[in-house]
């Protein structure tokens, strides 16, 4: 593989996403080969840490996610990681940073390749992207930025989040990440739907009758109760996530597989996106709150959360398109915290063809995206000696070798940037589009705010509140997944 030359500059070098990921994924870069000799890390924050500290963080946050590593290895591509701390208003701290980027880019013939990669909390992302263009941070060779969401909380200020990132970096270098793009059975929506004949032709609205998307949680808000309240689920998981998976699922077929094409197809969909009026959010739209029970917390008693929040906690509504093969049709969507399970799906509910056998039974296409990993399609027979449909999933489900092989979302990505691969990053133009909608929800529901209506309420463990039934818009469409 070839070996990429750069220096990577990581704000929020101490945190946990770059333990959890950042560092496990780097290394298995290194391992095959793709960062070698030539590059080095400069983690930063603002405690207090050595180099040595960094390294060791580095080498546990390996040992904590592989079974066997290789320490000579290890301790080489440790090696590589330098530590600074870095208070992101302190103009002095980038004058300092830039000169060790400089320093270890002769150290290590990074040739000014950079890439900067904002791991910290969003509230510091546009603070940072003035200061590397007031610093000139950005070197001589390629210069790459990549940005953890959220990337605003409305339409204002991503816009003026991506004019202070624009002054230094051009759309091509921004990397927007979205870590469900980076999931298998993501990337295991366009092969299902245009590679077999029998999935193709029944992929438009004619025969298909919805599609539903559920991302359910187990885990609460746990220690994250100060970012949730400024977000809630639909910007935490609506915003970007469903977005991209209904995008993939409604989008036109792409001239080819290029991240020009594929963006191509996805903003000729996204052009043609549906903004909901009150009325259409009224009535199509849940949002709630989950309660507490004898051994967890209402989401109001979670710490830095307002005993009177109406965040929401779980929110299901629905998209439409005016364009692309399911125009017009409703693509349902539902994710919250504290339900029944971990659980991310996606139904596609084909339509009934024939009353000869009742109504009763109903044929879907299925991915299952986490916890496992499985596509099937349910075929119908008839059942043994009683009158009857029987029904049976066709398809295939990952077995635990093949889970194992399948590489983290953060790996996969990383290496995309390393690559210069932006397929499974997010646009500006989609993104804007994504944040019209979502600032559409937003003020409806101030609106219902201020009228005294508040989230509908839901026990912890269940599938949200009842209202979520509710939210079709014909009375023979219901949730698959129950
Ligand atoms: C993140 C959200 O983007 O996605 C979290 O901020 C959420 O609130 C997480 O828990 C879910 O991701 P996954 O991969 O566990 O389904």
């Amino acid at each position: 593989m070839k070996n990429i030359p750069v220096v990577m500059i990581i704000f929020g070098g101490s945190g946990d996403l770059a333990h959890r990921k950042l560092y496990p994924a780097l290394f298995n870069l290194y391992e095959q080969g793709l960062i070698h000799d030539n590059f080095a890390v400069i983690g930063t924050a603002r405690r207090p840490w050595t180099n040595d500290f960094l390294r060791d963080q580095v080498s546990d946050a390996v040992h904590e996610t592989h079974s066997a590593v290789n320490e000579n290895d290890l301790k080489t591509f440790a090696s590589h990681f330098y530590y600074q701390s870095h208070d992101v208003t302190n103009i002095d701290h980038y004058k300092t940073l830039k000169s060790l980027a400089q320093e270890l880019d002769d150290r290590y013939s990074a040739q000014g390749n950079r890439i900067f990669y904002m791991a910290m909390a969003p509230r510091f992302f546009g603070t940072i992207a003035e200061h590397i263009n007031d610093q000139h941070l950005t070197s001589t060779g390629f210069n790459r930025i990549v940005i953890e969401k959220p990337f605003g909380r409305d339409l204002a200020s991503a816009e003026k989040l991506n004019q202070q990132i624009t002054a230094s970096f051009t759309e091509d270098d921004i990397f927007r990440i979205d870590h469900y793009l980076g999931k298998e059975m993501i990337q295991n929506i366009l092969p299902l739907r245009l590679t077999n004949p029998l999935i193709k032709n029944v992929w438009n609205n004619s025969t298909i009758k919805n599609i539903q998307v559920t991302l359910a949680e187990q885990l609460g808000v746990e220690a994250r109760g100060g970012y949730y309240e400024t977000s809630g689920a639909l910007r935490d998981m609506v915003q970007n996530h469903i977005f991209q998976i209904i995008t993939l699922l409604a989008m036109p077929e792409p001239e080819d597989l290029s991240s020009k094409s594929i963006h191509a197809a996805k903003q000729e969909l996204l052009d043609s996106l549906l903004i909901p009026s009150e009325a259409e959010i009224a009535r199509h739209f849940v949002r709630g709150q989950y309660l507490g029970s004898d051994t967890t917390f209402a989401y109001r008693q979670e710490a830095n959360v307002a005993a009177d929040s109406t965040t929401e906690t779980f929110v299901a509504g629905e998209v439409k398109f005016k364009q692309g093969p399911v125009a017009g049709m409703p693509i349902y969507f539902r994710t919250g915290k504290e339900m029944r399970e971990k659980k991310s799906r996606i139904d596609i509910v084909l339509k009934h063809m024939s009353n000869l056998y009742g109504q009763a039974h109903s044929n879907n296409i299925t991915i299952v995206i986490d916890p496992d990993m499985q596509i099937y399609i349910t075929i119908n027979g008839q059942k043994i000696n009683e009158p009857g449909i029987r029904r049976e999933n066709l398809g295939y489900h990952f077995a635990k070798e093949e889970e194992a092989q399948v590489p983290d979302g953060y790996e996969r990505l990383l290496r995309d940037v390393f690559v210069n691969d932006a397929t499974n990053f997010t646009q500006w133009n989609e993104l804007k589009k994504f944040w019209l909608f979502i600032d559409a929800v937003e003020a409806a529901w101030q609106k219902d705010n201020q009228a005294g209506q508040e989230p509908a309420q839901y026990l912890p463990y269940r599938m949200g509140p009842r209202a979520a039934s509710e939210i079709f818009e014909s009375a023979t469409e219901r949730w698959i997944y129950e």
